[in-house]
Parts: structure tokens; sequence; C-alpha cells
């Protein structure tokens, strides 16, 4: 089928908070073998949030950074969709603190979009779909992806936790990601892998069965999306995949693999185990370092590994094409084609976190816990101090006062 107009990302962004755990010290603290962190799960460190950075602040910070960095007039968005699941009312959107702090035009349509990990991905389709229909005039639309992952301490999930928001406008002529509408797939099950009741600050998981779900979504979606192709990664640079934990791109990598190749890989068969490692590292290994560092954002992880692809070889790749896919849990899932844009790697500078990561501190483990606690009240807490958490510089929530959430730029 051929694509008629060409719509997908035109233009990234990352904001996270400025505190992270390191998984060594996590792992020294449960008594636990460190390598089953860094080699088992892939991951070294975890952002984590103070009750003073949530899912507005972050949400507003990418915003504004995709919209400068991209020269991007605010008064041409017209659609903003906030995909998070760490919401901060049960009624009132994020979206609508986003737009207000953005200072984008009334004439928006705004709204927030929960499906666990998968909201940001229904948000970015529904606005190519607002953008394919005619809808949108011209105008762009921007999509935010922003979430702060919380399990509770000594949990399975713990060493999985992560924080940050991705930032995306999505508009005709994209220059950095084009979306092929035709090649995207989708999934939805009713699964009680992952999920957090109204009454907790915590998500809720069936770990291994989490990941089961995940797997068999995404062979749907990708069935859905292409058929039964038994040649598509030959002809993929990248698949990006939803990235709870790094090891778990892997297995993903390896069902896709496996559906190819019509049998199971294990590490007793040389040849396929082989042709299954040199897949990964070429064409999913090397875009997933933002993730070992940053943690399970949610909704925002796979396109976090897309920034990192980007910042790295958005020229390298310009014109090629690669998979993405995305999974929440619950659960819903799309896989798609994508062509990275001719123009991607003149803003390849424009898009790259290293700096702020590099600027994070090193939590100790008590002052994690702490935060963490503290992070429980913060809801009722009328008065926060943004210097209390050592943070200056930015947006922040400052205390609910007279049942209102407040946001200051200190
Ligand atoms: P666990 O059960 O404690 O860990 O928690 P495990 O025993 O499965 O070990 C993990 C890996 O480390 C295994 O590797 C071990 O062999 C290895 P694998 O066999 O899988 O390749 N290992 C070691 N490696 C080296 N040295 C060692 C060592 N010890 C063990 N010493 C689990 C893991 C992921 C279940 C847990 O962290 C969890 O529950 N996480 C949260 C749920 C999750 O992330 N699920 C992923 C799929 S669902 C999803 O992605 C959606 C989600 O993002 C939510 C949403 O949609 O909103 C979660």
């Amino acid at each position: 089928m051929k694509d008629t107009i060409p719509v997908g990302i035109d233009a990234l962004a990352f904001s996270g908070p400025a505190a992270y755990v390191d998984l060594a010290d996590l792992a020294t603290a449960r008594g636990v073998d460190p390598a089953k962190f860094t080699k088992g799960l892939g991951q070294h460190r975890m952002a984590i949030a103070s009750p003073c950075e949530d899912t507005v602040t972050m949400a507003v910070e990418a915003g504004a950074r995709a919209i400068e960095a991209f020269g991007i007039d605010p008064a041409e968005i017209g659609t903003l969709i906030v995909g998070t699941e760490t919401g901060v009312d049960h009624s009132k959107p994020v979206a609508v603190y986003v737009h207000d702090l953005l200072g984008l035009n009334e004439r928006c349509r705004t709204f927030e979009t929960k499906h666990a990990c998968y909201g940001a991905m229904a948000g970015l389709t529904s606005s190519m779909d607002w953008i394919a229909s005619g809808r949108a005039r011209g105008r762009k639309a921007l999509v935010i992806a922003s979430d702060i992952a919380n399990y509770g301490l000594g949990t399975p999930g713990e060493p999985t936790q992560g924080a940050g928001a991705v930032a995306m406008v999505v508009s005709e002529q994209p220059r950095l990601l084009e979306i092929q509408p035709a090649s995207i797939g989708d999934y939805t099950r009713q699964v009680m892998d992952f999920w957090r009741p109204l009454y907790s600050k915590y998500a809720l998981a069936d770990g291994q069965y989490s990941i089961q779900c995940y797997l068999d979504a995404l062979a749907s979606a990708r069935e859905d999306a292409v058929g039964a192709r038994p040649d598509l990664l030959g002809g993929l640079q990248a698949c990006l995949y939803h990235v709870p934990f790094v090891k778990m791109a892997f297995k993903a990598h390896q069902r896709e693999l496996e559906m190819e190749l019509g049998q199971a890989i294990s590490k007793d068969e040389a040849e396929p185990w082989q042709r299954l490692q040199d897949s990964y590292a070429r064409r999913c290994a090397p875009w997933l370092t933002l993730n070992a560092e940053i943690g399970n954002i949610y909704t925002g992880s796979l396109f976090l590994s897309l920034i990192d692809l980007l910042r790295k070889a958005g020229g390298q790749l310009a014109g090629e094409r690669i998979s993405l896919f995305s999974y929440g849990s619950g659960c819903g899932a799309t896989y798609c084609l994508a062509t990275i844009a001719a123009q991607a790697g003149e803003w390849q500078g424009r898009i790259d976190p290293a700096a702020e990561l590099e600027a994070r501190r090193r939590l100790s483990i008590e002052e994690y816990e702490n935060m963490v606690r503290a992070g429980e009240q913060a809801d009722r807490q009328q008065n926060l101090a943004p210097a209390d958490f050592g943070l200056s510089g930015g947006l922040y929530y400052t205390g609910t006062r007279d049942d209102r959430r407040h946001y200051e730029r200190i």
C-alpha cells in the first residue's frame, strides 16, 4: 500500500529529574548480586523524581525544549496530547496544566491519554490521524510522554524504576522521522500483568507474566503490521522497542528473529544464537544507552531509545528504515515501520540530553528512600521547598494549597 502523506516526528526533546540512584548501590543495599541488575536486567542507573518534580513539570520542560530547539512557533500547535499513567488529578488532565505553562494557543485540542506505557503511542497515532484527516489545517501536534515509575522499596520491580518526559512535535514534512501509516499494526487484550489500583501510589506487577504478555503482543502487533514476513529484519537498520529494562529489548528482538526463522533460538544452537547476537548488536544495543541510564519512563521509554538513535546516528542512517514497538500493560500495543528523515543529521546535537544527565546528583540509598517516603505525602503537602531537594533553576511543584496544585519557576 502506498503512503500518500509523509507524517511523523518533527522535533524531540527529553527532560528528567535532577537525581539518580546507581543500581550497584541499590543491589548492595538489597543484598543482591549487582550483576543481576546490570547484566541480568541491563540497567545501570535510574532517575528518581523528588516531590517537587512531577509529571507536569517534566512534561513542560520537555515540551519547551522541543519547541525552542526546533524553532517552532507555539501558535502553530493545534493539538496537545500528554500520554501518562502518573496523573496528578483524578479528573483534570496533566495536559491542561502543560498547555497553560507552555503558553499555547487557546484554539488547541488538549487531552490526556492513559493506557499504561502505551499512552504516548496512542497520542502519536491519533495526532497523525488528525493531520491526515485534514483537520490540522497545516498546524502541528505536540505529544508528550511523561511518567514516574514507582514500584515500592524492596520489590522485584524496584530496579526497573525511572522517571522522565519525552516531547515530540508531529507534523507533515517531519525533520526527524517519517512514519508509514499503512504499516501500523495494533493489538489489545485484557490481561492483569501490571496495574496500579486507585488507592496505590505504587504499581503492582506479575513480573514474569508481564514479560510473556509483552512478547505475545509484539508477535501479534507485528503480524498485524506486516504479516508473516520472514525477511523484514534484513531491511531494517534499527529495531526500537518499549524498554522497561534493557534486557527486555533483547528478549523482544529474539522473538522477532524466531518468528522469521520459524524456530525457537537457544544458546545451545550456535548458528541461530550467533545470528541473534549479531542482529541485536547492530539493530538494538547501540540505541539503549539512555534507557540504561534513566530507567523505565513508561510512556516515553520507546521514544527515549529513538532519541538515542537520532543523537548518535541521525545523519548516518538518514533515509533508512527502522521499526518501532510500543507496549502498554493491561494490554495494548502498536508495531510500525518508519524512515529516518533526510535532514535528521542536522538536528543530532539539539536532542542530546547528555549534559543534563551528566549534571545529575547521585543519591545515597538513604537519601533515595527518604525521597520515596516524602513523595508519598507530596500531594497533601501545602508548602514544598525545591531547595530542600537540592533543586533550583526550573519549574517545580511547590504544594497543594486550597485544594489546588501550585507550580512555580524558581
Ligand atoms: P526478578 O524476577 O527478580 O528477576 O525480576 P529474574 O530472576 O527474572 O532475573 C532477571 C534476569 O537477571 C534474568 O535474566 C536472570 O537470569 C538474570 P533472563 O533469564 O531473563 O535473561 N540474573 C543474573 N544475571 C547475571 N548475574 C546474576 C543474575 N541473577 C539473575 N547474578 C522482573 C525481574 C522484570 C520480573 C521485575 O523487575 C519486575 O517485575 N519488573 C516490573 C515489570 C516489568 O518490567 N515487566 C516487563 C514487561 S511489561 C512492560 O514492559 C510494561 C511496563 O513498562 C508497564 C506499563 O506498561 O506501564 C512494565
